[in-house]
């Protein structure tokens, strides 16, 4: 089968990084969003921004299924840790993906989607990819990924790369308390995002394979909006532009 890649980014940032990579680009625009169609290392891919929030992600994610015909979504991004062994900078490829903001109790249990009867949702992980990028980051001086400077105002030496759940919401999780409940009620789960769930219940019900791969930028706490822009504005792009590259690259 011939793949088509439909490739997300939940920042302008990282989709300015990785529309670099696009051989020959043609935009078209549908719903507002301009999805960039081209090739990357000889794989044919759509590239979009698709906003912020599980809204906006199943709508962009539908429109890459229907309108572009994508056997494969890859979506990149950053999130807030939750698991104290991540700091900012570490890599969260999911393994699966549940909304922490579903609740329809007493109908259901705590973050079960009704009928569809499920709280997580499987994500599939790109043939060799959990290798590839724990090579790349920790073979590669990071300084080299992301600049001399970005990599030590962000204390960026060892990257650890995981393949945990992901929590998603339409919510900036900044605070102990929101954190904490995340932290307490879905132990699993290595970090929170506003996107990952909802590309994974629609790949679900489209049976198509969806990689999500995370970056942290925060720790989800008061702090999270001070670290999240410039880690967003300087980092998380060339973060993209590394793992895109390891993921078409044969
Ligand atoms: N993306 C990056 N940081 C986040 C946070 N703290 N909450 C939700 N989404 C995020």
């Amino acid at each position: 089968m011939n793949m088509i890649y439909g490739i997300m980014a939940a920042m302008p940032e990282e989709i300015e990084g990785v529309v670099k990579l696009v051989e020959n680009p043609e935009v078209k625009i549908i719903g507002g969003r301009e999805y960039i169609v081209g090739c990357i290392h000889g794989k044919k891919v759509i590239v979009v921004f698709s906003r912020w929030g599980k809204v906006a992600a199943a709508s962009t994610v539908t429109t890459l299924i229907d309108v572009f015909h994508v056997n494969q979504i890859v979506f990149t991004g950053i999130a807030g840790g939750i698991q104290s062994d991540l700091k900012v900078g570490d890599i969260v490829i999911a393994s699966r993906c549940v909304f922490h903001d579903m609740d329809t109790r007493p109908l259901n249990d705590r973050y079960v989607v009704p009928l569809i009867n499920k709280k997580y949702f499987d994500v599939h992980v790109a043939d060799g990819l959990l290798e590839n990028l724990k090579e790349i980051f920790s073979s590669k001086n990071i300084g080299d990924v992301v600049g001399d400077d970005w990599a030590k105002q962000f204390n960026l030496n060892s990257v650890l790369v995981v393949n945990r759940a992901i929590a998603s919401g339409d919510q900036f999780v900044n605070s102990q308390e929101a954190r904490n409940d995340i932290k307490v009620n879905l132990s699993e789960v290595a970090c929170v995002e506003m996107e990952g769930a909802a590309v994974a219940q629609i790949c679900f019900e489209h049976d198509i394979p969806c990689t999500i791969v995370r970056t942290i930028s925060d720790s989800a706490d008061h702090s999270a909006a001070i670290d999240f822009e410039p880690f967003a504005k300087y980092v998380a792009s060339n973060y993209s532009i590394a793992i895109i590259s390891a993921l078409l690259s044969d």
